[in-house]
This record gives structure tokens, sequence and C-alpha cells, in this order.
């Protein structure tokens, strides 16, 4: 029996896409074939009601479990299902200052940051990349990537991305589309794979972030 691997959204504010990413990746994860759970630490629960909000007949594909408190105490939390999955998906609250989020970085094994391509976002990510690379001291083995998000054909994003490379942290292959199937996602309680071919494109790019991350955590 080997202990799920553990991978936070984690971002130094909110709007950067923590929630819907964790979404996507955990319904993509558990189309591959893994047995996910959905960790909601923000307090403001909107995973759990995502996830709660699907229809009955097509119930969101992954477990989800509300974590609170220190590392400790979340670690108890998912004990009971610590052999029954392969992998939780945790969605952090959107702020460093919070307790959860630190929780969260002393005991995930991937933290991904999602980073919008714009000013604001790009120096909240310099504070997070800060906290992540300060924890390796303590935890060699903690990974961490920037993931872009509601990326847009613009030149401002183009400069971004750009920028991002100057990071420590590495930029992952793969980025999410400013969509509006993202959105609807959400309302429906469903990832983009249950929106039809109407979202090939928001599935293709889901795909190629749930790719990069088996990448990351098979190595
Ligand atoms: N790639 C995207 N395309 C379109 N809308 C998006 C995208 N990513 C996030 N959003 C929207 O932006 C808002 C904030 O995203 P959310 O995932 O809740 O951020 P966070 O959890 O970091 O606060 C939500 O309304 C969400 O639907
Ligand atoms: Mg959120």
């Amino acid at each position: 029996m080997t202990a799920p691997t553990l991978i936070a959204l984690i971002s130094q504010k909110g709007g950067s896409g923590k929630t819907t990413m964790a979404m996507q990746l955990a319904a993509g994860l558990a189309l591959e074939g893994y047995r996910v759970a959905l960790a909601d630490l923000d307090p403001q629960e909107s995973a759990s009601r995502w996830a709660e909000s699907a229809p009955a007949e097509a119930p969101f594909p992954a477990h989800v479990v509300r974590l609170r408190g220190s590392a400790g105490e979340m670690a108890q939390t998912l004990h009971p299902i610590a052999n029954k999955v392969d992998v939780v998906v945790m969605d952090c609250p959107p702020s460093i200052e919070h307790p959860h989020t630190m929780s969260a970085l002393d005991l995930c094994d991937l933290a991904l940051v999602p980073v919008v391509p714009g000013p604001t976002d790009l120096w909240a990510t310099r504070g997070i990349e800060r906290l992540i690379l300060d924890r390796r001291h303590s935890r060699p083995g903690l990974r961490g990537a920037l993931v872009p998000n509601r990326v847009t054909r613009t030149a401002l994003s183009a400069d971004v991305l750009d920028v991002l490379k100057d990071f420590t942290l590495p930029v992952l292959d793969a980025a999410l589309s400013q969509r509006s199937a993202y959105a609807l996602s959400a309302v429906r309680g469903t990832s983009v794979f249950s929106l039809g071919r109407a979202a090939a494109l928001a599935q293709e790019e889901v795909s190629r972030l749930v790719a990069a991350v088996i990448g990351l955590i098979e190595e």
C-alpha cells in the first residue's frame, strides 16, 4: 500500500483559478483511472458546492473531503481514505496567510500555482514561489510548478508567459485558455468532459494538464 499523492492548487490571490483547476484536474485524473479525492481547504467551500451541485445521475467523479486545521489534523482526516485513493487534489484558500494554505504546503507532494497572465498575478506569484522554495529547505521532496490560466491571445498574455520563464519554479507544459466552458462546468457541477463536443478545446487543454501532472507524479 502506498500513500496517495497530494497535489495542492495554491496561489496568493483569489480568482487565479485554483478551484477551476482543482475540479478539472480531479475529474481528468479520474477519467484516466486514478482514484481521486477532492480536498476542500477553503472555508468558502466553493469546490464542495461545485461537486455537490452535480446531477444525481452523474455525480462528480471524486470523493469530496473538507480539510481543516493544522497539517497533522488534515493528515488525520485523510487517514481513513488513504488506502482508497491514489491522488488527493487540494483546493486551497485564496490567501497564503491563511493557515490552511500553510498546512497544504506542509503536506503536499506537488504544489501547482495557477497564474493569470497580468501584472498583479505575476507580482503575487513571486510571493508564493518564495514560500514554496523556502519550504523546500525542510521538505526537499516538495515539487512545484506554475500553470498559466485564462490565457488569451493578447500581447500581454505573450509577455507574461515570457516573464514566467524567469521564475525558479518550472512552468508546466500545459495551460488553460479563457473559455466559457470552464465557467459553465462550474454551474453544472461537472467537468468540461461532461459538456460534450462544444467543449472539445477545453477538454484537450485539461487532458494536456492531466498528462503533464501524471508525468510529474509518476516520475
Ligand atoms: N480558464 C478560465 N476561463 C474562464 N473562466 C475562468 C477560467 N478560470 C477561472 N475562471 C473563472 O474565474 C473565476 C475565479 O476562478 P476560481 O477557480 O474560482 O479561482 P480561485 O479558486 O483561485 O479563487 C470563476 O468564476 C471561474 O469560473
Ligand atoms: Mg477557489
